[in-house]
Formats: C-alpha cells, structure tokens, sequence
C-alpha cells in the first residue's frame, strides 16, 4: 500500500478505516515509513477514545523512534485533554529523547512574540577594545543578526599565549557564552577552526596536535548553540606547511603525515523554539530583503586561496567573509567579529552594506582598523 493510500485512510474518518489501520499497524510487513504513516493517519480520526486507547497500549512497545514520535506528536495535538497531556508527559520521562523534547519546547513556546525578534538598536559600525568576553557587554541582548570569527589557534601564532589548552578553552567558553546572549535567536554563529600543533621543546619529545574544532563542539553546546553545518574550507596545496616530505622520501608507514589543506567552517544556530521561517520573515517585506542570484556554492567544500598580511599573521580571505555574509546575513545586518584582528570582515561587511562590530584586543590591530574610518565610535573599554 503507498504512503499516499495510507493517507487516504486517514482523512477519511470513519470507523471501518480507523479498524483497518489498527490492523495495518499490527502487520510486521510494513515499513518503518508505512507504520509511521499508519499511525499518523489514526492520529487523524475522529473517535478520541479509541486514538488514546491506541497510543496507551503501544506508547513503550519497542518500536522505531521514528513511529514513536508520531504517537508522540499525537498526543502534543491533544495535550489541552488531561489524558492526553498524561501520555504525554510520560512518553516524555520514559524516551529523554531529544527530538521529543524538541517537539514539546515547539508546542508549548508561547505564541511568537515580535518583540523577541527586534530590530538592532546598532546603527552604526563600531570597535570594541579590550577583551570581548567583556566589552560584549556593553552589547544589548540580541542585537546581533551574524557572528563570523576564527579565534586564536591557541598558542600557534605570536598574539596569543595562553598557560594552558583549559585555561584556552575557558577562555573561549567566556566568549561564546556572551556571543550566545547579543546574538538574535535563531541567527547562526559560524567559527572557523582548525587542529593546531604547538611547537616540540625538543627533537626527544613528540609534539602535541590539539583538535580544537572538537572541542569547540562541547563549547558552544553549552554555550547555548546547536549544529547546523560544517563547511570545509579547501586551500591549495602549496599555500599549506609541508608536512608529507618525511612520508614522500621514506614510504615507511605510520610517519605518514597529510599536508593539512582544511580548515573547518563550523556553523551552529542560537537554539530557540521556532524555525527558520520566523527569522526570515523579519525582512520578506523589508527593503533591507535583496536576494542573492549570483553564483551559489551547491556543496560544503569552499575553495579559497588563504590571504596574508604583513599587519596581522592570520587573516581571513576577504572571498571566504563574502560568502559568510552572503549565504547567513542580509542587508543592514549588525555583523559581529569577537576575535577581529585586522577586521578583515568588517571591510567586507561593510561593503555588502551590513553594520560590523568588531572586537579586538591588540591595540596595533584596532588602531589599523580605526584607519578604516567607517568606524563610528571607537571605545577603550576595560580589559
Ligand atoms: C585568528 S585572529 C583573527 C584575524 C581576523 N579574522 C582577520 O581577518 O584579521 C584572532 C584575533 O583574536 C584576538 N584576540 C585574542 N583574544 C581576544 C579576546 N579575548 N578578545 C578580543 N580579541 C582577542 C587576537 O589579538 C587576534 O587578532
């Protein structure tokens, strides 16, 4: 029987229909797709009795998750009945499933609240001096539409120096957790990373490689963010450190070391009850809403020659912000940067008419942005 026969069933209400798919349901034959089906179109009939009789007896028979959740999402649409908001909150305690709890959070959020959703009060582009886990505060709550940063590598470059890879981590913890709070719900904070290896004190010591991208992971979790997507970035090949020369003259396994072309582009959204659509909706009938019809990247793997500087030793290409900017923000966005350097996005940024605020502890790299001169309030705020 196709989906859409099942469906049939289920929108013609009756009982001999709602009979056939309780039988349909005990029929092993069908597919995980088929079942989750069936039981959406019982969810669908008429006699509430017979539906909570249904969910009652089958709720904790083993099951795929999949037919799961429709029983679940069953009992959501009656959650105002007592029994059903029973069964609910039961399925709820036994599963601790993730995608349950999700579903329950959606149901339950309170209508859409515009004012969740306000307009930035920042006008302006701006500098913020100082150590951004603190001059953020002087931030608003959800005053930012897009973060876009790549943090220090830990120790790898000279601007940072950190005691150790926690006390690193914390670091960039403090900072993730106030980006969390300035950014709007629902918008994307997008960091980009990838695995350091500090230097060896010595040749009768092996060096230490530090993913950092995964812990970054558990990081912004916490800090309040979920996955979204990671997009490689790809350079070529001789713009990376060789490290494949040892392997190429010796061929001797494990000393095989991959030249390292990749950086991660790690995107996470704000976590917040609503979808996309809400977020969008803000500027559909906004004049700030221009779409893009230029070339799209139809995978995630972006390749893009790296940029340097002789002002600061790791700056993004301005071709890799564009795309950020392009693919994540629209005109008159306020655009954050909590590890801005040179302030290689806020240039781009402002280009692509969005507002930048840039946060940057060295003194020599604000003072380089400052000579940008778009900037409108350039702030020492205390380290
Ligand atoms: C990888 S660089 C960013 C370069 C930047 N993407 C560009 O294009 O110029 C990281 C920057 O973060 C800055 N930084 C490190 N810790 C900071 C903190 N707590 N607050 C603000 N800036 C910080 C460093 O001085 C460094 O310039």
């Amino acid at each position: 029987m196709s989906i859409e026969e099942i469906k049939k069933l289920g929108k013609n209400k009756c009982e001999a229909n709602f009979d056939k798919l309780i039988k349909m349901y005990g029929d092993n034959s069908f597919s995980v797709e088929q079942k989750r089906e069936i039981v959406s179109s019982i969810g669908r009939q008429n006699n509430q009795d017979r539906i909570y009789n249904f969910i009652k007896e089958n709720m904790f028979k083993k099951n795929y998750m999949d037919v799961i959740y429709q029983m679940f999402r069953t009992t959501l649409v009656y959650y105002k009945e007592p029994r059903f908001r029973k069964l609910c909150e039961e399925m709820l305690a036994y599963y601790n499933n993730e995608v349950m709890n999700k579903m329950y959070e959606y149901k339950l959020a309170p209508k859409f609240d515009k004012q969740r959703l306000h307009k930035s009060s920042i006008k302006k582009p701006m500098i913020l001096w100082g150590d951004s886990s603190k001059t953020m505060k002087n931030i608003a709550d959800g005053d930012i539409n897009l973060i876009f940063t790549s943090p220090p590598y830990y120790n790898a470059r000279e601007y940072s120096d950190y005691t150790n890879y926690k006390i690193y981590l914390n670091e960039l913890k403090k900072v993730f957790t106030e980006c969390n709070r300035i950014l709007q719900d629902g918008r994307f904070l997008i960091v980009d990373v990838s695995p350091v290896i500090t230097r060896r004190p010595g040749r009768e010591y092996a060096s230490i490689r530090y993913p950092i991208h995964f812990d970054l992971h558990n990081i912004l979790l916490k800090a309040g963010f979920h996955f979204i997507d990671e997009i490689i970035w790809e350079k070529p090949e001789p713009s990376v450190p060789n490290r494949i020369g040892g392997y190429v003259q010796t061929h001797m396994p494990l000393t095989y070391k991959p030249n390292c072309v990749t950086e991660s582009i790690m995107v996470y959204r704000k976590n917040c009850d609503f979808l996309l659509d809400r977020n969008i909706n803000m500027y559909t009938s906004s004049a700030h809403c221009t779409l893009n019809d230029d070339i799209i990247d139809r995978s995630n793997i972006w390749k893009i020659a790296p940029a340097s500087s002789k002002k600061h030793p790791a700056i993004f290409p301005e071709e890799l912000c564009r795309r950020i900017l392009k693919y994540y923000s629209f005109k008159g966005d306020v655009v954050l940067d909590p590890f801005a350097g040179i302030g290689t996005l806020g240039r781009v940024a402002y280009d692509m008419e969005r507002i930048p605020v840039m946060c940057e502890i060295n003194e020599n790299y604000v003072r380089y942005m400052k000579g940008e001169n778009f900037y409108d309030d350039f702030s020492k705020t205390s380290n």
